[in-house]
């Protein structure tokens, strides 16, 4: 308080001679002009602010004088809001030319005049009184504190505590508690569970009057948290459940580089809060009575133009209105009529719905009767239904989930609780499902119980891919580092990723310029997503986000089959049954791919870099089906585009474009002797010919010398009858003619079976490098020696 003694005292020693000149001579010169000077101080006195950020028993502030908060961003004082002459107890910035009220004591207990004084009264309450003591505003502490301060802090918090308690942060009381149409960063918004106080913001009646409004946000205490705007008591506006991530309807509450923003729930709170990442930054949430502009605003301050900035404010739009479509209904604000029943649901009323009177809502076309047995059907991209009526396990999975609403017949709907990690938790819901608007790529995943003769109709529910959010797949691969990247791949660069630092991911970045669009990638990836096999790499989601399209794998520890099969190192480790177990692993997953899935699948780009080992050297096929993706006629025998690798490509398929599975069956040919001999097909040299692996191992086996292609690396591990019936089945794979090649279902039974008697092989497609062809095998200069194995597309290679 000194700053403000030393200008009471400046005033008064002029106020006392200006008394004194009155006394002598009241027409002296000069005296208006003291007069004058003694008024501006006095004026000045009132702006003066109290420098200490604290107020102690013995101490009292006045209407006009101020105190600061610790780091002087905040003010507290005495004010009028514009058009009023009650006076308030507040806090606003310090910092910005406009006063922005940001809390307010008395807001419902207005004082007439100023003659207000904020101090601590005997038992340690912070309290408003009038001129004649009467008490207008009191933080009403339940019990006495024994030496109590008020302190400013930086925050914007008012508190009170124990002076002599060690421990700083042990308030008896905090305004932050107490909200009012403002949350400040590092304020909450939400329940203590232990006390069952309900921290939640409160509107001003109107800019003039700062009296609680009609208006609150807070949180619901549902079983699936939410939080919402309440006009009165009447649900205005739902933000939707917090997902883990976010509320599930506030698509636009996304990471971002100026604040954070979590739900923290435990047993003693359930809270909202946010904090600023650049302390420098001035921000605030607000909920105003006008709903003109949305009442709840997210607000920056901007130095340049002087101005409060909006960045957010809700209502966004009408679907934003809360329960605007009834049940049953999805809300579109890019439809003309905004309200759709949704698939498998009918107008209740059809005269109003048609008239936009959607109140109404809409009802099931088919009755679900659960002792007919019935299922889910699937919506995607919503903002999830109100959760008033709602159940959540947060340790099932989604299978738990699905079985478990299946069972009770009140269940309507199910999914996870929690979108992160690919998606966990359990929440169903037990009412009529109200107030779900569409958010496409921004919305959620959604199962509805529906009857058994809907579901035929639209597919079920077999498909449950999780979709990632763009900046879940940043945070995983450290922004697609360099550091992080495996390796490059036909389709784009592949990296390595940690979902949440526990699982282990590969991500592969799909060039930008692929020619399909987000929906047929989505589908086509949907169908995917449905194969399962030993051998096969499992597909865990994708991320769809604007020009953006990724496929998330599980990560395979030992790499690539080509960076062990083709390092003389590494090779030492794959004795003859490990070979033997891969070569029968691709066979499975290919046979699976070919003819055990729903779908028939030509893989078109086999090859050693395109399986994977995990950690026990099991064998997965990747990049299934990523070649059917890219075409625009792939289901077609004859294909414009040629994709795949030399090399591996069967002769009608490089050549004519023709693929079909047999052009599969080739190029696992190609991988069978490359497994055997740890060489490449393509690059391959030999001092004697210039034939390519295939050529060569024909050769040898034309000329019974089959056991020289082994690899040296194997030493004796193997049985010789096995490596050679191996090496009789990859040619058979690698012969030109298509018709000749084994199907893969023979091929599994060829290997497996020593009973099966093997036909004779043709001679094999392709046994020539082109390249050298015109070369004499002495002079090859080593180029054509260095091996690609680097996808390649081609427009009609003719
Ligand atoms: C406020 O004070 C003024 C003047 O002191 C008086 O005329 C007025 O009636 C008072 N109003 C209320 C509501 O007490
Ligand atoms: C102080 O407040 C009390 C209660 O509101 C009121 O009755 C009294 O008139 C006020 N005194 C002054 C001087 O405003
Ligand atoms: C304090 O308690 C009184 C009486 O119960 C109540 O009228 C007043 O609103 C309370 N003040 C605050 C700030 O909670
Ligand atoms: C708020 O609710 C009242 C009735 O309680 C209603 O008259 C008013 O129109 C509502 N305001 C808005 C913006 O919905
Ligand atoms: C439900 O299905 C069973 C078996 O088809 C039938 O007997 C029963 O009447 C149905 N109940 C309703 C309410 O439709
Ligand atoms: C939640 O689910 C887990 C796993 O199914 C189960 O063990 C647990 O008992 C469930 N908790 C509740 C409260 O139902
Ligand atoms: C279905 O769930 C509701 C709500 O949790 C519960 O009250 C009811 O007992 C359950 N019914 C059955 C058959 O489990
Ligand atoms: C991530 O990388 C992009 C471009 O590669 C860059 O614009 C962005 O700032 C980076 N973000 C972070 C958090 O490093
Ligand atoms: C395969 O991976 C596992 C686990 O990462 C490792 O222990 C093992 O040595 C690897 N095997 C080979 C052959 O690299």
């Amino acid at each position: 308080m000194k700053r403000m003694k030393r200008t009471t005292r400046v005033c008064i020693i002029l106020c006392d001679l200006e008394k004194k000149n009155e006394s002598k001579s009241k027409r002296m010169a000069g005296l208006s002009v003291l007069i004058f000077y003694c008024y501006i101080l006095i004026f000045i006195s009132q702006e003066i602010q109290i420098a200490a950020y604290t107020l102690t028993p013995s101490q009292s502030m006045i209407d006009g004088q101020t105190i600061l908060s610790q780091g002087e961003t905040f003010e507290l004082g005495f004010f009028s809001p514009s058009n009023s002459n009650n006076r308030y107890l507040g806090i606003w910035y310090k910092t910005i030319p406009t006063q922005t009220v940001v809390w307010v004591a008395n807001r419902n207990s207005p004082l007439n005049g100023t003659s207000g004084v904020l101090k601590i009264d005997s038992i340690g309450n912070l309290v408003i009184v009038n001129q004649t003591e009467s008490v207008l505003w009191s933080s009403n502490l339940s019990r006495t504190v024994a030496n109590p301060i008020m302190e400013f802090l930086e925050s914007g918090n008012i508190v009170l505590r124990n002076v002599k308690d060690g421990n700083s942060k042990n308030y008896m009381w905090q305004s932050f508690d107490y909200p009012g149409d403002t949350l400040l960063p590092g304020m909450k918004v939400g329940w203590n569970l232990r006390t069952g106080m309900d921290r939640k913001l409160t509107s001003w009646r109107s800019f003039q009057d700062p009296s609680d409004g009609d208006y609150t946000y807070g949180i619901d205490l549902n079983a699936y948290f939410e939080s919402s705007i309440r006009n009165r008591s009447n649900k205005y506006y739902r933000s939707g459940p917090w997902n883990g991530i976010r509320w599930s309807g506030a698509p636009d509450l996304k990471p971002n580089p100026i604040f954070t923003f979590e739900l923290i729930h435990n047993d003693d709170e359930i809270y909202y809060i946010y904090q600023l990442v650049d302390k420098s930054v001035i921000m605030r949430l607000v909920l105003l009575q006008t709903s003109t502009e949305g009442n709840l605003q997210r607000l920056t301050w901007v130095d340049k133009t002087n101005s409060w900035l909006r960045l957010v404010s809700i209502p966004r739009d009408r679907c934003d209105d809360y329960a605007l479509c009834g049940v049953y209904s999805s809300c579109d604000v890019t439809n003309v009529a905004v309200c759709q029943c949704l698939k498998g649901f009918k107008p209740k009323s059809p005269t109003d719905w048609y008239g936009t009177d959607w109140s109404e809502g809409c009802e099931r076309v088919v009755p679900v009767n659960c002792s007919n047995g019935e299922g889910f059907l699937k919506f995607t991209g919503v903002k999830l239904p109100d959760t008033t009526n709602s159940w959540v396990n947060i340790s099932m999975n989604l299978e738990e989930c699905r079985l478990k609403c299946l069972n009770n017949c009140s269940c309507m709907a199910y999914t996870n609780s929690d979108v992160t990690r690919g998606g966990r938790g359990c929440v169903m819901w037990f009412a009529d499902l109200i107030d779900i608007r569409q958010l496409n790529e921004a919305g959620e995943d959604l199962y509805i119980r529906m009857a058994a003769s809907e579901l035929g109709e639209f597919e079920g529910d077999d498909v449950e891919l999780p979709f990632f959010d763009l900046v879940t797949i940043k945070l995983a691969t450290n922004n697609f580092s360099e550091e992080n990247k495996l390796g490059q791949g036909g389709f784009g660069p592949v990296y390595k990723g940690e979902l949440e630092g526990v699982k282990e991911i590969a991500v592969k970045r799909l060039s930008k310029n692929s020619v399909q669009g987000g929906k047929e990638f989505k589908n086509e990836v949907i169908l995917i997503s449905g194969l399962q096999h030993r051998n096969l790499v499992k597909l865990l989601g994708c991320c769809i986000q604007g020009e953006e399209k990724m496929l998330v794998y599980e990560y395979m520890p030992n790499k690539s089959l080509d960076s062990s099969i083709f390092d003389k190192k590494k090779s030492r480790l794959l004795d003859w049954q490990k070979r033997l177990e891969i070569i029968l692993g691709i066979a499975r997953g290919l046979l699976y791919l070919h003819h055990d899935s729903r779908l028939r699948i030509i893989h078109r780009d086999l090859k050693a870099s395109n399986i994977l080992l995990d950690s026990e050297m099991v064998p997965k096929i990747s990049d299934f089906g990523m070649a059917r993706m890219f075409g625009g006629d792939q289901m077609e025998a004859n294909t414009r585009r040629v994709v795949g690798t030399y090399g591996y490509m069967a002769p009608e398929y490089a050549v004519d474009g023709h693929f079909s599975v047999k052009s599969d069956v080739f190029s696992f040919g190609v991988l069978v002797l490359e497994i055997i001999s740890g060489k490449k097909n393509r690059g391959f040299c030999h001092p004697d010919h210039e034939h390519n692996l295939l050529g060569h191992a024909w050769r040898l086996w034309s000329e019974d010398r089959s056991m020289e292609l082994v690899d040296e690396s194997m030493s004796n591990s193997y049985v010789v009858q096995d490596v050679l019936r191996c090496i009789h089945v990859g040619l058979l794979c690698v012969q030109k003619g298509r018709e000749e090649r084994p199907t893969m279902s023979s091929v599994v039974l060829m290997l497996s079976s020593e009973s099966v008697v093997l036909p004779k092989p043709q001679r094999p497609g392709f046994y020539v490098e082109r390249s050298t062809s015109n070369k004499s095998p002495s002079n090859r200069d080593k180029e054509s020696c260095i091996s690609s194995s680097v996808t390649i597309t081609m427009m009609e290679g003719r």
